[in-house]
């Protein structure tokens, strides 16, 4: 991800907090119309293989990024996306936010595997080999949103109502990225959360996790 440097420098030259909150605007608007613009899942949703045909080659987990290639025509059912992650040598299904952090972006089905594009690798400190692979298709147009914190903003919901039933809510930053799923494993049972609301919980505490 690229460092907001530019943004830093516009924020020391400003004075007001309402002008400076112009500037944010402004470049949020920008940054948004912008060809290379990112949509996110708003729930699990299906990765097609085409603009209109039944096939699907992965499943995308809520809150992942995802350029879109195409912007889509007016009153398209689906958009073309490109999705960047990292996957394990080997037991390459599943698609994760970078080589260690267990943040699932997507699985991958047997056509999924077939077409994704490996960019490259590098070895951990464990010795395993991650590949850094890229992978394109089609998502609903339903399925998405222009904003990441609108998909927060519902699993916070759910996280606040269902987590805080018989302990006080905990605190997301209290568990790293790589801890909460096999705490939340034990957790969901008690909340009686379905997968769908499980895939959800998981991505946002896993967001607002500690650094690793
Ligand atoms: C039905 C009751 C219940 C619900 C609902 C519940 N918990 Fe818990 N939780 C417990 C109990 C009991 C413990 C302490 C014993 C244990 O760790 O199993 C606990 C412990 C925890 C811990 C501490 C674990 C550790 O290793 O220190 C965390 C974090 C946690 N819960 C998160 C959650 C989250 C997130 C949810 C919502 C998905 C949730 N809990 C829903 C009963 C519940």
């Amino acid at each position: 991800m690229k460092p907001p440097r530019k943004l830093s420098v516009e924020i020391k030259a400003f004075t007001t907090a309402a002008a400076l909150t112009s500037t944010l605007l402004a470049s949020a608007v920008t940054s948004h119309a912008s060809p290379a613009a990112t949509v996110y899942p708003s729930a699990i949703a299906p990765l097609y293989q085409t603009a209109a045909g039944p096939a699907q080659i992965a499943s995308l987990t809520p809150g992942t990024p995802l350029s879109v290639a195409t912007p889509p025509a007016n009153g398209a059912a689906r958009e073309e996306i490109t999705i960047e992650g990292w996957s394990e040598q080997g037991g390459g299904a599943v698609v994760y936010q970078a080589p260690d952090l267990r943040i699932i972006l997507a699985t991958l089905g047997q056509a999924g595997l077939s077409h994704r594009t490996v960019l490259g690798q590098q070895r951990d400190s464990y010795g395993t080999v991650w590949r850094h692979v890229e992978l394109s298709g089609w998502v609903a147009v339903s399925s998405v949103v222009p904003s990441v914190a609108t998909v927060w903003a519902t699993a916070g919901k759910l996280f606040a109502t269902r987590c805080s039933v018989c302990h006080a809510l905990r605190n997301p930053a209290e568990f790293t990225a790589n801890q909460w799923p096999s705490i939340l494993r034990a957790m969901v049972k008690n909340a009686g959360l379905d997968a769908a609301q499980v895939a959800l919980v998981t991505k946002y505490l896993q967001a607002h996790a500690r650094a690793q």
